[in-house]
C-alpha cells in the first residue's frame, strides 16, 4: 500500500466578498500518494490555484476535510498550517520569487533558514548540482536565464526534503524549450528521488506527461 500524503474529502472553498460569494472549489475528493506525479488542468478561473493552495495549506477550506500526512488541517489556524508547510511541502510559482540581491546558493540556503534548519552549504551545492546548476552557484538571479531561475526555485523548494512538491504554472514565464526542461526535472525528481509532484499547467502537451491528469471545470473535478 502506498502512503497517502494528502487526502481531500469533499473540500470546498468559498471566497466571501462584500455582497458576493464565489465558490471557487466545490466538493473535491482527491488522494495524493507517495510517488504520484499529477497535473491539474482546466480553463482560467476553474479553481486550479485555489485547489493547489488548499492542498498546500496556504489557505483553509470552507468545507470538507483535508489531511496532510495524517494531520487533519481542516479549519486549522495559520500557526498549524505553517508547521505542516515547513515539514512536508515545497512550493514553486510562476514568478520564481528569488531574492535579487542574493546569489543562487544564498537563495537556496534561505529556504533552510526559513524552515529552521542548519544552513548547510554543502547540502545546497548538492541540490544545485542535482538541478543542473552546479556551475551557477555564485550568480545573481539577474544573471540567469528564465529556466535557470526556475531551477533555483526548484532547488530552494526541495532542499528541505518535502514529501510533496506543489507548482503553480511553473512554466508560465518560460519558452517551450525551458518549459520542457523544467518538466523533465520534475519527472527526474519524481522517478529518481521519489518526490511526489503536483503541477498546475495550462499546457496540455506538458500536463499530459504526468502520471495522472486532473481536470477542473467550474471548481469541480471534470469527468
Ligand atoms: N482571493 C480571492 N478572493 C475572491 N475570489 C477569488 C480569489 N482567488 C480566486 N478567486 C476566484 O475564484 C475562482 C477560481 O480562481 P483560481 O485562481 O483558483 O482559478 P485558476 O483556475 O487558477 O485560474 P487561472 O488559470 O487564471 O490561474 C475565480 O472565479 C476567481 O475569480
Ligand atoms: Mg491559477
Amino acid at each position: 500500500m502506498k502512503d497517502v500524503i494528502v487526502r481531500a474529502e469533499k473540500i470546498s472553498k468559498i471566497y466571501k466578498l462584500p455582497g458576493e460569494q464565489i465558490a471557487a472549489v466545490k466538493d473535491i475528493d482527491l488522494d495524493i500518494y507517495a510517488g504520484d506525479f499529477i497535473s491539474i488542468m482546466g480553463p482560467s478561473g476553474s479553481g486550479k490555484t485555489t485547489l493547489l493552495d488548499l492542498i498546500g495549506c496556504l489557505t483553509s477550506a470552507t468545507g470538507g476535510r483535508l489531511t496532510v500526512m495524517g494531520r487533519d488541517v481542516s479549519g486549522a489556524g495559520e500557526s498549524c498550517l505553517v508547521k505542516v508547510r515547513r515539514q512536508f511541502l515545497g512550493f514553486v510559482f510562476q514568478d520564481f520569487l528569488l531574492i535579487p540581491s542574493l546569489t543562487v546558493v544564498e537563495n537556496v540556503l534561505l529556504s533552510l533558514y526559513f524552515s529552521r534548519q542548519h544552513q548547510d552549504k554543502k547540502r545546497a551545492i548538492n541540490v544545485l548540482n542535482l538541478v543542473g546548476l552546479g556551475q551557477r552557484l555564485n550568480h545573481l538571479p539577474a544573471q540567469l536565464s528564465g529556466g535557470e531561475k526556475q531551477r533555483v526555485a526548484i532547488a530552494r523548494a526541495i532542499i528541505t526534503n518535502p514529501k510533496l512538491l506543489l507548482a503553480d504554472e511553473p512554466t508560465g514565464n518560460l519558452d517551450s524549450r525551458a518549459s520542457q526542461e523544467v518538466f523533465d526535472l520534475f519527472k527526474q525528481l519524481n522517478e529518481k528521488e521519489g518526490l511526489a509532484v503536483v503541477v498546475v499547467t495550462h499546457n496540455p502537451e506538458l500536463g499530459n506527461q504526468a502520471g495522472r491528469v486532473i481536470k477542473l471545470k467550474d471548481g469541480r473535478l471534470a469527468a
